[in-house]
């Protein structure tokens, strides 16, 4: 989710059955402490922009050049998004973890993003070869660590079960405190990559946790 991030890729929408509620963390005083996990539709679009841009701004300050943000203003992230939410192609699935309020007040908490694996340049020929990559996962600042991540990537698991994949793979810029995320679900490093974020090399690695052996 670093250099190949965010738009070419449209995910779509499966069974719908991806609910998941959320725990009642100790941790969320003052903010709704309780959410659930469903799937997203175009309606979710601006707010998962919003998120996106958000977390963005959040985790990769300082990491990416201003240019990386300019190249992927707001705008085009709520274009990216509806396209995504809007498609129904097999393989794909778009969730978001709404506050657990009704429907016409619940914000958008965070936001995952399962496509089939988009092989890198760099990579051999048969890398992920029939492999599901979560392409995106980004929580609004202020809610990290309780919980949301976890249950995010466990509906992203079920899904890519459902799906048929036999792994899940996921790039994850290094250093990235998201890293520690990863490793605490399971997902191991395979491989690396450096890429030119606007003149700035980025140094970002891939995980990838094998879908017959997790829970
Ligand atoms: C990465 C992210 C999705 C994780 O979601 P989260 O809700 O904050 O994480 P959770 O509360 O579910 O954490 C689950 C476990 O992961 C580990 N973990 C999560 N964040 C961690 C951190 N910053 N440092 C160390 N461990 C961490 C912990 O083991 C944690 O369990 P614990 O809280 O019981 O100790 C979220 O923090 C986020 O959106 N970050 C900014 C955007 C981003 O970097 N996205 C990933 C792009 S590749």
């Amino acid at each position: 989710m670093g250099g190949t991030e965010g738009g070419g890729h449209a995910p779509g929408r499966g069974t719908g059955r991806a609910a998941r509620a959320g725990p009642a963390h100790g941790r969320g005083a003052g903010h709704p402490v309780s959410w659930r996990v469903r799937v997203a539709t175009p309606a979710d679009a601006e707010a998962i922009a919003q998120v996106h841009w958000d977390s963005w701004v959040a985790t990769y300050t300082g990491v990416f050049p201003q240019a990386s943000f300019d190249a992927f203003p707001l705008a085009a992230r709520r274009e990216v998004w509806q396209r995504e939410a809007a498609n129904t192609a097999p393989g794909r699935r778009l969730l978001v973890a709404v506050a657990d309020l009704p429907a016409s007040d619940a914000p958008v908490l965070g936001f995952a993003c399962l496509g089939p694996y988009r092989r890198q340049p760099h990579e051999a020929a048969e890398a992920g070869a029939g492999e599901g990559e979560l392409t995106a996962l980004y929580l609004r600042p202020g809610h990290f660590r309780r919980g949301i991540g976890r249950a995010l990537w466990q509906a992203v698991l079920q899904a890519a079960r459902e799906i048929g994949y036999p792994a899940l793979r996921l790039w994850v810029i290094a250093g990235n405190p998201a890293e520690r995320f990863y490793a605490a679900m399971g997902a191991l490093p395979v491989g690396h990559n450096v890429f030119d974020a606007h003149g700035t090399p980025v140094r970002e690695h891939c995980c990838r946790v094998d879908l017959s052996s997790t829970d």
